[in-house]
This record gives structure tokens, C-alpha cells and sequence, in this order.
């Protein structure tokens, strides 16, 4: 008898940080005080200008309708406007699909790469949606693995180690998620480089382009290797830089033939993404970057506090994130003590502690490809922050 599942699609894991927001919201409805450091969003609302522009886009008739796969052209527009503006990188309006969401810019780029048995090389920690959409599409996710030793950083070294005839892709994702780290424009220039030289692809993750702290600059490998222009996907969207997580509007930039296959897919899948979101994203596009400005000063306050009370406590250690906003410290040295009467021999499990113990919600690094190590979004207040690390400070400082 076949299975009642397709095996393409059991294979897909819950999506660990989801799992742990799910977890950390039943408790908090059922009145539990939980401090919640999953989240992978923005704390703030969408700026209300873009909210009216919304609001005018849904009493146009002309929104009601189907619109072109590829997107509105006025946001496509100001997506080619933008990307100039921001990154100094030149597309035309033909190398634009508008997705729902980066994620699908993802899906529907792996999907246009790659064929079953197609390797793509991926630095871990990574974020979790990429090796299950690698795999969807056929390819065999291949780990390089990076530690805190080096910031979290592969280097060509790790990569050249990796390389097999079956390599058709990397994945680079600078600022990153779960680790905020940011690669130094000359590393960046050095993996484009060394992707044109092996006649690689590159699926670039530009979507916290703007979460850049301190020193630490945000560079665009395409713009600083011009010659990966035709074997380079861009991922990008409004969600982290406007607080516009919930519009659902992201898009993929790429040669014209990637694209149009890539949109092709999306005609069938899904279609136009929804037109009001769609005239909220080009709003917000066309406007300043005030308002992530002010985002980017609150995240940069609250990164230093979460990096400095992280690190006092004993057996933990944290780089200091330079982008996005998410600390991944490690927690090795914790496992196996003795913390309020109970061990914890994995990060899921100390998770697992954290949360029972101290009403603490992080996401073990199990789910981002290297246990050992916890993940916490700062993008929460400011106040339960502290109140949050504090409690992890109490707890995990009695481990013996
Ligand atoms: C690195 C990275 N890329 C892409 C996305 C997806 O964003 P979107 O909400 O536009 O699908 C996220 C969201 O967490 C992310 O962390």
C-alpha cells in the first residue's frame, strides 16, 4: 500500500522557530509571564503611511483583479530604483519577480536551479527554510560548517573542501540569520570570485541588508564581483527593513532566463502576489529609510545590552553580532551540569530547561544545523529583554 504522505513532503520538519514561538504563546495565553526571544520579526508596526497607501490601493477597482505574475510594474520600479539606490547594484525591470515573501523568492529560485542530486553549498549556521527548499527542489543541502572561533564566517578554504562535480549552488547570507554576522566587503569579494571561477551559482540573502551595526558595512557580492551577474539570484523584501513581515512581499532579482522560468513556476503556484500588498511595498520602497533608521537604533541599543549580559554568564560565549537582530551564543560548556536539579545534554534540551525553569523562550541551535548553541532575536522591548536575560543569568548561573 503506498503511504499516505508523499515522501518529498513528511520529510519536511516543522519549522523549529515557529515550533517554539507556538510553544511560548500557549504558555503566555495561559497567563505564564514568558519572556519570547524567537521571534524572527520586527516589534514594531508597519509605518502608517504605508498602511494608508494600502487602504487607497484596496478601494482601486484595477486592484481587485488578477495582475501580471512578475508583479505590479510600478513596484517592480521601485524595486529596480531601490536596489540602485541601496546596493549600487543595476537590474532591469525584466530580472524582477515580485514573491510572496523571500521565502518564495527561495523556493522558486532553487526550484529554477536545480536538478534532483544537484549539490548547494550552505554556510551553518544557517536559517532553516533554506536546506528544506534546497531539498524540495531535489538538491542535497551540503553543510560548511563555521563556529565562533571565526565569527561564524566560512572561509574559501571550507568552501574549496566542500566543492564536488555535483556543486551548482552557494548560499551567502550576509547579514545573517540565526548568527548576525556580517561578512567584510573583501571576504564577500572573495567568495564572489571564487563562485565565478567554479562556475558556481549564488542564491545571495540581501533581506537584512539594512541591520548593519557599529563599523560593520553591508556589500552586495554581485556589485563588488560584476562578473556573477549571470549566475547570481538576489533574495530580498519589505519584511525586516519596514516591520512589513505580514504583507507577504519579497522578490527574486536575476538573469532573464532564471527569472521568467521562475515565473512560470509562480503562475501556477500562486500567481500575482496580493496588489494591495503589493502598492504597500512599492509605498515603502519609494519612500526614505527613516523609519529603519529608527528601527536600526533601537536593535543596535538592545544588541549591545543582550551581547554584554550574555556574556557574564559563566560558559557562555557570544560574539558580538554585527547585523540583523539575533545573538548566537554558545552553550557547550553548559551541557551536562547539574542546573536546578536537572541536565540538559543538548541546546534542545537546556531550550527545553530554559523555558520550564525560567519562562525563557530561545531556539536551540539543533534547528539552525549546529547544536550546541542558542538563538535570540532582540527584537523585542527593551524592558523584557533584560528581565528575560536576567532570568537566564539566575538560572544558568547555578549550573555546577
Ligand atoms: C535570512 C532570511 N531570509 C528571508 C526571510 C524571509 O522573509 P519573508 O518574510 O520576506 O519571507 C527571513 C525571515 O525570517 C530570513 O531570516
Amino acid at each position: 500500500m503506498s503511504a499516505r504522505l508523499s515522501r518529498r513532503i513528511s520529510a519536511i520538519s516543522e519549522s523549529a522557530t515557529l515550533a517554539v514561538d507556538a510553544k511560548a504563546k500557549a504558555l503566555k495565553a495561559a497567563g505564564r509571564p514568558v519572556v519570547v526571544f524567537g521571534a524572527g520579526e520586527p516589534d514594531f508596526s508597519t509605518p502608517q503611511p504605508i498602511v494608508e497607501a494600502a487602504i487607497a490601493a484596496a478601494r482601486e477597482s484595477g486592484m481587485h483583479r488578477y495582475t501580471p505574475t512578475a508583479g505590479l510594474p510600478g513596484l517592480k520600479a521601485a524595486v529596480v530604483a531601490k536596489t540602485k539606490r541601496d546596493s549600487g547594484y543595476e537590474v532591469d525591470a525584466s530580472q524582477v519577480l515580485v514573491t510572496n515573501g523571500g521565502k518564495q523568492a527561495l523556493y522558486n529560485a532553487f526550484a529554477a536551479l536545480l536538478d534532483p542530486g544537484d549539490e548547494v553549498l550552505l554556510p551553518a549556521p544557517y536559517w532553516t527554510t533554506y536546506p528544506e527548499s534546497i531539498r524540495l527542489a531535489g538538491g542535497v543541502p551540503v553543510d560548511v560548517t563555521t563556529d565562533e572561533s571565526t565569527g561564524y564566517l566560512v572561509d574559501i578554504a571550507q568552501l574549496d573542501a566542500a566543492l564536488t562535480p555535483r556543486t551548482k549552488a552557494l548560499v551567502f547570507v550576509s547579514p545573517s540569520n540565526p548568527t548576525g554576522a556580517v561578512y567584510p566587503p573583501e571576504q564577500v569579494a572573495a567568495i564572489g570570485r571564487w563562485a565565478v571561477e567554479h562556475g558556481i551559482w549564488v542564491v545571495t540573502d540581501e533581506i537584512y541588508e539594512h541591520l548593519v551595526y557599529g563599523d560593520a558595512e553591508f556589500s552586495s557580492m554581485p556589485v563588488l564581483v560584476p562578473e556573477l551577474a549571470d549566475t547570481c539570484i538576489v533574495v530580498n523584501g519589505v519584511a525586516k527593513t519596514y516591520a512589513m513581515t505580514g504583507w507577504r512581499v519579497g522578490w527574486m532579482l536575476g538573469p532573464q532566463d532564471v527569472v521568467k522560468a521562475a515565473t512560470n513556476l509562480q503562475s501556477h503556484a500562486t500567481s500575482n502576489v496580493n496588489n494591495v500588498a503589493q502598492r504597500a511595498a512599492q509605498f515603502a520602497l519609494e519612500g526614505d529609510l527613516s523609519a529603519v533608521a529608527q528601527m536600526r537604533d533601537a536593535f543596535d541599543r538592545r544588541r549591545q545590552t543582550m551581547t554584554r549580559m550574555l556574556a557574564e554568564i559563566p560558559g557562555v560565549t557570544c560574539p558580538e553580532p554585527l547585523g540583523a537582530f539575533y545573538c548566537y551564543p554558545a552553550v557547550k560548556d553548559l551541557l551536562g551540569k547539574q542546573i536546578r536539579g536537572r541536565r540538559a545534554g543538548s541546546s534542545a534540551e537546556l531550550a527545553d530547561l530554559l523555558l520550564d525553569e525560567a519562562e525563557v523562550a530561545v531556539v536551540p541551535g539543533e534547528a539552525f544545523g549546529t547544536p550546541g548553541y542558542l538563538r535570540l532575536s532582540y527584537a523585542l522591548g527593551d524592558d523584557d529583554l533584560v528581565e528575560g536575560v536576567t532570568r537566564m543569568q539566575k538560572l544558568l548561573g547555578d549550573a555546577s
